[in-house]
């Protein structure tokens, strides 16, 4: 009870003590009392838990094999009598159909990055990656890049499409994923927001590749997740960072680096993501929301159906696109988004998503045209977003992305 308890107030604690720390100046110049340093260690017992096995990869993260019974997750209040769901029950008809239309051919320099553990967890373990103190530290330095708010925060932009209206369970896509360079305190995403309500009842899911290097501590680009329930006031955080999102795979976790980018005019490397839940009236699991890579049937995990207020039923709307964030106060020139090419270049060099599908009367299914919107750009040079098409009479598809720089934002 104390441990559960615990975890609120460390988020208290972390943000009280991150506006103490910003004025002790730039990152590596940070001298920390005995204090906050045994009250960092004090933290890191409560995020890391013992390991069955530790894997180590080729770029240095270390991931503990942790009992999947006692992952962080359990450690949500909400979640202290939750029975585990090892696999999805049931799923939308069409989702791992080898002839839905979002398994159609690419082109033969489109292939799918490569992610995942080499080494798996033993059975009954999954893999959450190590935090160590430089993480927690350079959280306290960069607390907003924790919080990708909405489009009226200042100092994040976006460049997007989104359909609405009908009530989805779920939506997937295939995203291209690039490596734009980003400065320290920046971040530059591609993503599928998955979401119900408005404002304080904002329900969000969200899954895309992310340059960051405040939450990842490199600048490679790297598989997300993220959630909140109140609209990015008090709950949410990304990947397995706070507990909620309950991992299943001995092998892919969020916040896991894809090992191949695409290049402009050279090979395309492409991710396919799926968030579907489980819609069968008769399941326990109902509601649960699971998060999969459909291209080799590989479910990562789920956030539980307890976590949600307006997700717990359906989502309202989905959105595809990117996410740049820079500091307004640092007159820093805005990150590249995407390839770092705005979207009339075409897709050899600007970024893309395709196969956008939703599920809707328990169906994956194209999007309705009639329902798809674009949503407003703040300055056409910096980002933009084409409208979806379709392509061939096969998929739904469009382009993002821009070079950035001065005066981006609204
Ligand atoms: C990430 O890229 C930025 C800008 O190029 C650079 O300043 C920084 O040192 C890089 N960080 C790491 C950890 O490589
Ligand atoms: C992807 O990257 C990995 C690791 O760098 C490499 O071994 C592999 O050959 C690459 N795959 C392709 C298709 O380029």
């Amino acid at each position: 009870m104390t441990l559960k308890v615990s975890m609120k107030m460390l988020i208290l604690l972390v943000s009280a003590i991150s506006l103490a720390w910003r004025s002790h100046g730039v990152e590596g110049e940070i001298s920390i009392s005995e204090e906050e340093d045994a009250e960092l260690e004090r933290q890191l017992k409560i995020i890391n838990k013992p390991a069955i096995k530790v894997i180590k990869t080729h770029y240095g993260d270390i991931y503990d094999c942790v009992d999947i019974n006692k992952q962080p997750a359990f450690d949500h209040p909400l979640l202290k009598n939750h029975k585990i769901q090892m696999r999805p029950t049931s799923f939308p008809k069409g989702l791992f159909d080898k002839a839905s239309s979002s398994s159609v051919e690419q082109p033969s320099n489109v292939m799918p990055s490569e992610i995942g553990l080499k080494n798996r967890c033993p059975p009954g373990s999954v893999p959450i990656r190590r935090t160590r103190k430089e993480d927690l530290i350079r959280v306290k330095q960069n607390p907003s890049d924790f919080q990708p708010l909405t489009d009226r925060a200042s100092g994040h932009t976006f460049a997007s499409n989104y359909v609405n209206s009908v009530p989805y369970h779920g939506a997937g896509a295939l995203i291209a994923v690039y490596n734009p360079t980003i400065l320290n305190d920046q971040f530059s995403s591609a993503v599928m927001w998955i979401q119900n309500g408005e404002k304080n009842t904002l329900n969000s899911i969200q899954v895309g590749w992310t340059v960051n290097h405040a939450l990842h501590g490199d600048n490679r680009t790297r598989l997300f997740t993220y959630w909140t329930v109140d609209g990015y006031q008090r709950t949410g955080c990304f990947d397995t960072r706070c507990p909620g999102f309950v991992q299943v795979s001995t092998e892919m976790a969020p916040g896991l680096a894809f090992e191949n980018t695409s290049l402009i005019d050279g090979p395309k490397y492409i991710t396919k993501v799926v968030i579907y839940q489980i819609t069968w009236y008769r399941d326990s699991s109902t509601g649960n929301w699971w998060l999969s890579f459909s291209e080799n049937n590989v479910h990562i995990g789920y956030w539980p159906k307890s976590l949600f207020t307006g997700l717990a039923t359906s989502a309202s709307y989905v959105i595809w696109g990117g996410e740049v964030y820079s500091p307004s106060s640092s007159g820093e020139d805005s990150p590249p988004m995407g390839s770092g090419l705005l979207p009339f270049k075409g897709g050899k060099e600007a970024c893309f998503f395709n196969g956008l599908q939703v599920i809707y009367d328990s169906e994956l299914k194209d999007p309705i045209p009639s329902l798809l919107h674009k949503r407003k750009i703040a300055n056409r040079y910096c980002y933009d977003a084409d409208e979806v098409e379709k392509y061939n009479d096969m998929y739904y598809y469009f382009h993002f992305g821009g070079p950035g720089g001065q005066n981006c934002g609204f």
